[in-house]
């Protein structure tokens, strides 16, 4: 099964893709990890990535869509994957056609997980992420069982250099001008299925395995 998660940033595809990935036992691919680890490891990537990741702006599709499609080329993937960030332009989406297509393979899904930006800014705000594992939190809504502390690992949680208000507010205006169209183009292609993000986790998790299933 192959699956791409659509949605504003912090909309919950990360939480998302990650139980799903569990489920279907297939590797949750996100983008903004791979460029996270990769600043983290101080490599050429991370350090042209971070440059766009602080402003808020995407980086830019040829470099995005060769790590992508690298990765997904890997043997972990056979069985299927979750795309979560990628595709995040029509570039972006053809690139990803076009080598399915040369396998004879296509993507199943393309869920949608509908926040209002009213919703965002608050989710983005009270986000905790882990550095080590990549688990992410929220200090109301998905608290860890310790305060600060990720239950996966035991690493100390951060806030994401990207989740200051500004730059919330710039990616905002990235995914209305960049990424939505997707919602119409996986729509034409009828693979399109839409939650509604704004209810409590475990229930977007139910409106998906629905639709998965
Ligand atoms: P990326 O890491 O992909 O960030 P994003 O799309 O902005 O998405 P987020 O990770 O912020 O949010 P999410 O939807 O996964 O929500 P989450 O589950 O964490 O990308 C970062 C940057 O990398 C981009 O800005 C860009 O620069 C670059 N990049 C990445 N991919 C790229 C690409 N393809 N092309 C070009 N550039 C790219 O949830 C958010 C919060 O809400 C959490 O605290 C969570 O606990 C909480 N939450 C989740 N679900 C619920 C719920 N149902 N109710 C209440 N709270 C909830």
């Amino acid at each position: 099964m192959k699956i791409i998660m659509l949605g504003a940033p912090g909309a919950g595809k990360g939480t998302q893709a990650d139980k799903i990935a569990q489920k279907y036992s297939i590797p949750h691919i996100s983008t903004g990890d791979i460029f996270r680890k990769n600043i983290k490891e101080g490599t050429a990537l991370g350090k042209e990535a971070k440059q766009y990741m602080d402003e808020g702006k995407l980086v830019p599709d040829e470099l995005t869509v060769r790590i992508l499609l690298d990765r997904v080329a890997s043997d972990d993937c056979s069985r299927g994957y979750i795309l979560d960030g990628f595709p995040r332009t029509i570039p972006q989406a053809e690139a990803l056609e076009k080598k399915l297509g040369e396998l004879d393979d296509d993507i199943d899904f393309a869920i949608n997980v509908d926040v209002p930006d009213e919703n965002i800014v608050n989710r983005m705000s009270g986000r905790r992420a882990c550095p080590k594992c990549g688990a992410t939190y929220h200090i109301k809504h998905i608290p860890p069982k310790k305060e600060g502390i990720c239950d996966e690992c035991g690493a100390e949680l951060i806030i994401r250099d990207d989740d200051k208000p500004e730059t919330v507010k710039n990616r905002l205006k990235v995914y209305h001008e960049q990424t939505q169209p997707l919602i119409e183009y996986y729509d034409k292609k009828k693979i399109l299925r839409t939650v509604d993000g704004t209810k409590d986790a475990e229930d977007v998790f139910r409106a998906i395995a629905d639709i998965l299933e």
